[in-house]
């Protein structure tokens, strides 16, 4: 098992366990042996619960499992209500532990209920997509959404311990699979050479989903993402980077309805800023080049850009543009990438 802690010096740390098997006995199981005598309290997306048998059972270890229909209608007021009605009837109270076992909607509203119950109550993320294991487990913010947008309310509640088993990874639908490398591969290119050479060289077994492979990009991806969230963790300068590939990848998102998933929409925004950095003379061809055949292997080629008028008003009311100018994240090299000012237009149209 790796274990890798994330400690940013304002906030509170938290403690991330790694390894395959790690949860084989069961979530409740390893509650009751991490938490003695604690009361638990397992919020299990129901669908994950099923199709792994992940919760499972602890003899003689107290507290309840709830069940929810994972998906971003739980992340909605209502959504948190009725989960923090369901755990007061139940019976948690302050020296209760919550543990969210679920992809990144399961983690964001369980976060956020942690994080207002009782004024706080002790949280513990078992993420059971790649897309939740590498991104969202970690970095302390928990949101929900308005009919007005995605994760407007939220809080920074850290989760004291995040576990991840990549094991529970067999049971994901493809699409979901390949948003979740779309992550990993945004951390290669941006920030990690070491991760960006991984997946070259083991881009096959990558998407066959072997299990060590995973867990070494998983493993990598976190500890890129705990150095940025350590150095800033209110995102005001290096956490930004962690935005590569998200200005295109929200605007299509929205454009699609959301009917694209996250992590492609983002690999699709990742060639969108190779153009952007090369064109703006920021990236030499070569190493263009070499990101845009690691993007291919992984079956993420580069698309026309349709739409852009639209894809341009989508891009200016982006809470990140700040008059007029967004932080442009772009890649400057294998495994390194800055951030440039200029106008959405210039960022959506290079030449
Ligand atoms: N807090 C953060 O820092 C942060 C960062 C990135 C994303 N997010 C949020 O995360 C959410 C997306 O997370 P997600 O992609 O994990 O989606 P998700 O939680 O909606 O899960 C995707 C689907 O996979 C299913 N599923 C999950 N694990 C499974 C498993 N092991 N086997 C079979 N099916 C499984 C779920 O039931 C669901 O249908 C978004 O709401 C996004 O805003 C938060
Ligand atoms: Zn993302």
């Amino acid at each position: 098992m790796i274990e890798l802690r994330c400690a940013p010096a304002d906030g509170r740390p938290t403690l991330v366990r790694i390894g395959s098997g790690i949860l084989g006995d069961g979530v409740l199981a390893a509650a009751g042996q991490r938490f003695p005598g604690r009361r638990t309290f397992v919020v299990a997306d129901r669908s994950v619960s099923a199709a792994t048998g992940c919760v499972g059972a602890a003899a003689g270890h107290a507290g309840a499992t709830i069940l929810v229909d994972g998906g971003e209608p739980l992340k909605s007021f209502g959504g948190v209500e009725d989960l923090l009605r369901r755990l007061v009837r139940a019976g948690a109270d302050r020296s209760s532990v919550l543990v969210a076992v679920g992809g990144g909607s399961v983690g964001d509203a369980v976060g956020l209920a942690a994080a207002l119950l009782l004024r706080g109550v002790e949280l513990v993320l078992a993420p059971t997509t790649l897309l939740a294991m590498v991104d969202s487990s970690v970095g302390g913010k928990t949101a929900i959404n308005l009919p007005e947008g995605k994760n407007l309310v939220g809080a920074y509640w850290p989760a004291s311990e995040v576990w991840i088993d990549p094991g529970f990874l067999a049971t994901l639908p493809e699409n979901e699979w390949r948003s979740g490398l779309g992550e990993v591969l945004k951390v290669a290119i941006g920030l990690d050479a070491e991760l960006f050479e991984h997946c070259e060289r083991h881009a096959e077994s990558l998407l066959a989903r072997d299990v060590d492979a995973t867990t070494t990009a998983i493993t990598r991806s976190i500890a890129a993402k705990i150095s940025v969230v350590e150095s800033d963790p209110l995102e005001t300068g290096p956490r930004r980077l962690l935005n590569l590939g998200h200005t295109l990848g929200h605007a299509l998102e929205i454009a699609s309805d959301f009917s694209i998933p996250h992590g492609i929409a983002v690999a699709r925004g990742l060639h969108h800023a190779i153009d952007v950095a090369t064109t703006a003379g920021k990236l030499a061809a070569a190493d263009a080049q070499r990101i845009r055949k690691l993007l291919a292997s992984f079956g993420f080629e580069p698309a026309p850009l349709t739409g852009r008028q639209a894809l341009l008003q989508l891009v200016e009311r982006d809470k990140k543009v700040v008059g007029g100018q967004l932080h442009a994240v772009l890649p400057t090299g294998i495994g390194s990438s800055a951030t440039f000012r200029m106008t959405p237009a210039a960022f959506l149209s290079p030449r």
